[in-house]
């Protein structure tokens, strides 16, 4: 099955079609939005004709087992044949933020400390306080533009007594890094021996720089993988974030697999049948869409680095996956933040750094999956916002 990428859209194009998107309409019309993590290409047409059937047919009740069971096939031959890994049994739930809620009641217990690496995706900060545990924050080093997990920090503070787990983002949001098996296995021994329980995020599995491998965390031949919880979603790779789809690779651990799957929560968060039909879809394209889409993304990320750099005051982050851009922005007026400046200025919406990185306005987060002609745009304006400084 060939899928037809749709020809590049203007930015009035696509500001027009996405009426329903928080994206495009939090900020005023004159913005370029590059902020929350959706993309701006439309989904594959195969996986949205799954959904238009559906509707079609006013076949929009609560999901039949055959559906859930479908998507989970589908997955399973997309983990296989894109990571070679047989992920264990799924259980499916609306959204990845969701899941990690449901992970974090059930197993982890009342005020017990869990790790988050920063700068970090800002819903963990929140899951994690919402859930009353105690967010222990361990920052990455960042060396020559490239984030390390900093393994002596890790193992100290996962050695004191109330820490239970760690998050873990891979792909990582917002700094680009694709773990190593290497630093995975790191993990995964501070895992086994202070007894924690690692939660993987790679809901980014699917985007990556060329060259890069993503490893996921349950493909570790390590005997702490089996008190894993992966989790995953085609919400991300296929732009499908409203329609509430996601699923939780359950760990082989037999105790904290029933504590999940006897979660209350879990039952409260379904994926919906809209969700679940365009996502076993998805899964079943056979990687073009997705080929295209890392083409444009790289380019993305090339225009920007020509475009953009330490001549105009920007550090931007090596970047090994995910679609965006965690930038520092040195040269600014005094007291206003990257966020603030690239706003007012440049007219060009981006993630606050202090969101990801409390205390450090200078960061930003940019999002590239956007149309080329968009990003040119966007590097355009940036620049003569600094060059008029
Ligand atoms: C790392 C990460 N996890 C989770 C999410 C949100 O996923 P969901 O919409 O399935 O909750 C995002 C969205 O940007 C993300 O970047």
């Amino acid at each position: 099955m060939t899928l037809q990428f749709p020809a590049e859209e203007s930015f009035a194009a696509v500001r027009a079609r996405r009426t329903h998107s928080i994206k495009w309409q939090r900020y005023p019309a004159d913005v370029l939005p590059a902020w929350v993590a959706d993309m701006d290409f439309p989904p594959p047409k195969e996986a949205l004709e799954a959904g238009i059937t559906l509707l079609d047919r006013g076949d929009t009740g609560y999901p039949s087992p055959d559906l859930v069971m479908n998507y989970q096939l589908s997955y399973q031959d997309w983990a296989k044949n894109n990571f070679g890994t047989q992920p264990n049994s799924l259980a499916t739930v609306a959204d990845v933020v969701a899941a990690l809620r449901i992970i974090i009641m059930a197993v982890t217990d009342p005020r017990a400390g869990v790790i988050v690496l920063t700068p970090s995706y800002p819903p963990f900060f929140r899951v994690v306080n919402d859930a009353e545990r105690e967010l222990v924050p361990v920052p990455m080093q960042r060396i020559n533009r490239r984030y390390t997990i900093d393994f002596d920090l890790v193992a100290r503070v996962a050695a004191k007594e109330h820490v239970q787990a760690i998050i873990l983002c891979n792909p990582q949001n917002p700094t680009g890094r694709v773990f190593t098996r290497n630093e995975l296995t790191m993990i995964a021994e501070i895992a086994e021996r202070e007894r924690l329980i690692v939660i993987s995020d790679e809901i980014h599995q699917d985007l990556r720089a060329p060259g890069t491998v993503h490893i996921p965390y349950s493909s570790l031949d390590h005997e702490s993988s089996s008190r894993a919880v992966v989790l995953a979603s085609p919400s991300k790779s296929f732009n499908i974030a409203g329609l509430k789809v996601a699923h939780i690779e359950l760990p082989s651990d037999t105790e904290l697999r029933s504590r999940i799957e006897g979660s209350p929560l879990l039952a409260l968060s379904q994926a919906t049948s809209i969700g679940l039909s365009v996502g076993t879809q998805a899964y079943r394209t056979e990687g073009d869409w997705l080929a295209e889409v890392r083409t444009i993304i790289d380019e993305n990320f090339n225009l920007v680095i020509k475009g953009l750099g330490d001549q105009d005051g920007i550090t931007i982050t090596e970047r090994e996956g995910t679609y965006l851009l965690w930038g520092e922005l040195l040269r600014r007026p005094s007291g206003q933040s990257a966020y603030e400046f690239l706003l007012n200025r440049a007219r060009v919406a981006v993630g606050p750094g202090e969101d990801y990185l409390p205390g450090a306005p200078e960061f930003f987060r940019l999002n590239l999956a956007a149309w080329p002609s968009v990003v040119e745009t966007m590097i355009e304006r940036i620049h003569d916002a600094l060059a008029a400084l």
